[in-house]
């Protein structure tokens, strides 16, 4: 039984799977097939913060599939009953278990003591789904992702991290454009450097330079959830960074806008980027359901 926490634990090949079992169930949704693969299976969502995407593309996903879903909002996680505890009980019901919520160490102890697969749907260190998601639809746009730059403009956040880690597995160069201050710290560089020592990482802080052979474009809130003090502060310190037209025109002419959503237009970037041609953001968002579906195939043994 495996858990997909990070994705720094999945090998190249493994990313590989989940790509070609996505491909094989979005091509026959598309076509209106929606074989009940997981008939009779049941996740939890077990979520501490806000989601639409998420949320939605797993129980979309689970009911294609033929499976159902529970959603537990505000269920006292740690408070009413230990996080052991909450394990040891939802794997009595579940098959899966969804997570999403502020400390990393709250879906590894989940995790540690669940025995069903455990997914993380985004802590503050990842979201290994967005990744998955986002990597999956640049191989969509260009056929392709070896050699390809995926240009990060904003904040060393959650989302940035899985991006690096899949980038390195995947052979895509990552250029990052942040502010100092907000750059990944010595620890999480050298994390990111052992779990992916291929990676092709270059960090400036000016974002012409790390968009000029960009591919894809991606930013992603200035503030994530649970830094909203700090939206203030930060509105200041990334005034630089925004996805504009002026900063897309610095980019190949066929680079592809992307950004994890949900977006807060006018800061990280202007309405005139996120709506215009080059932006993919919701076909990113639509891949989330049917890289999901491919992951809960295979983590549920209904692919191999
Ligand atoms: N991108 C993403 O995870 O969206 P939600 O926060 O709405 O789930
Ligand atoms: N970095 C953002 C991503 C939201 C999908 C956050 O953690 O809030």
């Amino acid at each position: 039984m495996r858990h997909l926490l990070t994705l720094a634990d999945y090998t190249t090949a493994e990313i590989e799977r989940f790509f070609s079992i996505s491909e094989e169930l979005k091509r026959q949704c598309q076509q209106g097939r929606r074989e009940p693969l997981l008939a009779g299976r049941v996740m939890v969502l077990l979520f501490e913060k806000p989601s639409l995407r998420t949320r939605v593309s797993f129980e979309a996903g689970m009911a294609h599939l033929g499976g159902t879903a529970v959603f537990l909002g505000d269920a006292g996680l740690g408070k009413r009953e230990s996080i052991a505890d909450f394990a040891r009980n939802l794997d009595k019901f579940a098959d899966v278990i969804v997570f999403r919520g502020f400390l990393h160490r709250t879906v590894e102890e989940l995790a540690a003591h669940a025995a069903c697969p455990v997914i993380n749907g985004l802590t503050d260190f990842s979201h290994p789904c967005q990744a998955l998601a986002d990597l999956y639809t640049m191989r969509e746009v260009f056929g392709k992702l070896a050699g390809l730059t995926l240009a990060w403009i904003g904040d060393a956040n959650n989302v940035a991290r899985s991006l690096a880690i899949i980038c390195g597995k995947l052979s895509v160069r990552m250029t990052m454009a942040t502010p100092e201050g907000y750059r990944f710290d010595e620890p999480a560089l050298a994390w990111i450097r052992e779990q992916v020592p291929e990676l092709d990482l270059t960090v400036t802080a000016d974002p012409a330079e790390a968009v000029k052979e960009a591919g894809a474009i991606y930013t992603d809130v200035w503030a994530s959830m649970g830094q909203e003090a700090e939206q203030a502060v930060r509105k200041r310190d990334f005034a630089a960074y925004q996805v504009n037209a002026a900063l897309m025109k610095r980019a190949p002419s066929d680079a592809v806008f992307m950004h994890c959503l949900p977006a807060h237009r006018g800061d990280e970037v202007t309405d005139e980027v996120i709506d215009g041609p080059q932006s993919v953001v919701f076909q990113q968002a639509a891949n989330r359901m049917h890289v999901e579906k491919g992951v809960l195939a295979w983590l549920l043994g209904v692919q191999k």
